[in-house]
């Protein structure tokens, strides 16, 4: 990714000196793209230093955590006051404020600069969430928002605030990306079981659900793995042969471990991040087979890799309903989970006090990055509308979305409780839906539990002030 990055501000016309701890690698960029702008490979990190006109723009491509601080460290000492040193890795926020506040000590800019969009995203135009100074954003700016993607004449950076705010929004677009990722998964899943389809059948589902409101990299992609069979074995699909058990380099654990100190509940995330390790835990669902029974009939129907016809748990009269029920559910949990998301983007904002503009971020994540989709336009649009907009799910356009759609989303979750088919991110969103729509929640009642059980008091609804009975004694009210 470092590599390509490179490459594209090479492309963009600037001079950009290029430095790997590897020399082999600097010298290869330089042997295979030299001719694709002026590189001036160093050997060195102090001649990659040297190399650099005053004050110096440095840009960090590495693994995040160890190797990034030891990369700092190295470099810091050879810089001197108002240079800006750039991280532009997956690192945690906290550790770009820590990072931040040292450097800031010795006159240094730390940016922490989130990228997003692959390899591919670096070198042809990704989406960017660059942190820092103002002071270092005027620098860094024109640069970063010169080789980003552009959707509309809008270039997809734009700086989001101070020391980590970059980092952080990049975080929770990660956990956007699990909680997507997830319940794209789930409608594979349910469709694949209830029609009994083949993977290359579904992926003409999702290429026709990507020209209508769920258009997305993200289904894009879902048609193209679920279209393409095993290299080394013919009339396979790839995906039945992959292994089941889903890997994660952290991002998502971060948003979500994040989430719970900041208080914001996103559930959409916290299940992909939970599906993820479940589905790593090999030996324990491999004991769990054959011991722990599904509903009856789920063994019989709609095995994978069933040819069409071969009959799935949903009627064939009734399949073309099923499609569409499942793409209203995809589209509804879908909303729900980038509503939490932008929740915690808010959240972050007031905690760490950056001025996050939300609508800026939805903005920027239009193109470029993995989580593009045609529908960022209209969170775009919503806060547009109402800056202040306490849930997306409260933006017209988007209450009337997941309304339009409900019935079908809860006939989905109903259909996979009944199949046995676990979709966990579409049942926590349509929970966290009824959750937020209903006037008195299930929360009266452990108020009351935790009063009995620990004395700790609960407010009313018709008088101010913390109240507690006297459980064990004559069961009158008092007021804290
Ligand atoms: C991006 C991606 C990128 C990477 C994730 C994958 O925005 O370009 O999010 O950062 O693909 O780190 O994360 P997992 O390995 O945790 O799934």
């Amino acid at each position: 990714m470092g590599r390509n990055l490179a490459r594209n501000i090479a492309r963009h016309g600037y001079v950009t000196a290029v430095h790997n701890r590897t020399d082999a690698k600097t010298k290869a960029l330089v042997a295979e793209f030299g001719d694709e702008g002026t590189f001036v490979p160093a050997t060195t990190a102090q001649e990659f230093v040297d190399s650099l006109a005053s004050p110096r723009t440095i840009v960090i491509m590495v693994k995040a955590g160890g190797p990034t601080d030891a990369v700092i460290d190295e470099l810091a000492p050879l810089l001197s006051e108002g240079d800006i040193l750039v991280d532009g890795g997956n690192a945690h926020f906290a550790d770009t404020r820590r990072r931040e506040a040292a450097l800031k000590e010795k006159g240094i800019h730390f940016a922490g600069v989130g990228v997003s969009g692959g390899e591919e995203g670096a070198l042809l135009g990704p989406s960017i969430m660059p942190g820092g100074s103002e002071h270092a954003y005027a620098t860094l700016g024109p640069i970063l928002e010169d080789i980003a993607v552009s959707v509309d004449g809008t270039p997809c950076a734009v700086h989001v605030g101070p020391d980590g705010a970059g980092h952080f929004v990049k975080m929770v677009h990660n956990g956007i990306e699990y909680a997507d990722m997830q319940l794209i998964a789930e409608a594979y899943d349910l469709l694949r079981h209830g029609l009994g389809r083949t993977p290359r059948q579904l992926a003409d589902v999702f290429t026709t659900w990507n020209s209508g409101d769920l258009e997305s990299f993200l289904i894009e992609i879902t048609a193209r793995v679920l279209s393409t069979d095993d290299p080394t074995q013919e009339g396979v699909a790839l995906v039945d042969v992959v292994l089941d058990e889903a890997e994660q380099k952290g991002t998502g654990r971060w948003t979500v471990q994040t989430a719970l100190d900041l208080g914001t509940p996103v559930s959409g995330i916290a299940e992909a991040v939970f599906a993820r390790a479940l589905s790593g835990h090999a030996e324990q669902r491999k004991a769990a087979q054959g011991v722990l029974p599904g509903p009856g009939q789920i063994g019989a129907l709609g095995e994978p890799g069933g040819e069409e016809g071969a009959g799935g748990f949903v009627d064939a009269a009734d399949a073309d309903a099923f499609v569409d029920d499942v793409r209203a559910a995809l589209y509804a949990s879908k909303v729900v989970a980038y509503a939490q998301g932008f929740d915690m983007i808010r959240a972050g904002s007031e905690e760490y006090g950056w001025g996050i503009d939300p609508g800026a971020m939805a903005t920027i994540w239009r193109g470029g990055c993995i989580i593009r989709a045609k529908f960022l336009d209209r969170i775009r649009e919503a806060y547009e509308k109402q800056p202040d907009l306490s849930s997306l799910l409260l933006d017209p356009y988007f209450a009337q979305a997941v309304s339009d759609g409900q019935e079908a989303w809860r006939r989905v979750v109903v259909q996979s409780v009944q199949a046995g088919i676990p979709a966990p991110g579409f049942a926590s969103a349509l929970a966290y839906y009824d959750g937020l729509r209903r006037e008195r929640s299930s929360a009266a009642l452990i108020q009351g539990l935790r009063d009995l059980f620990g004395a700790h008091t609960y407010k009313r609804v018709d008088r101010e002030g913390d109240f507690h009975v006297e459980w064990s004694g004559d069961g009158s009210e008092s007021q804290a």
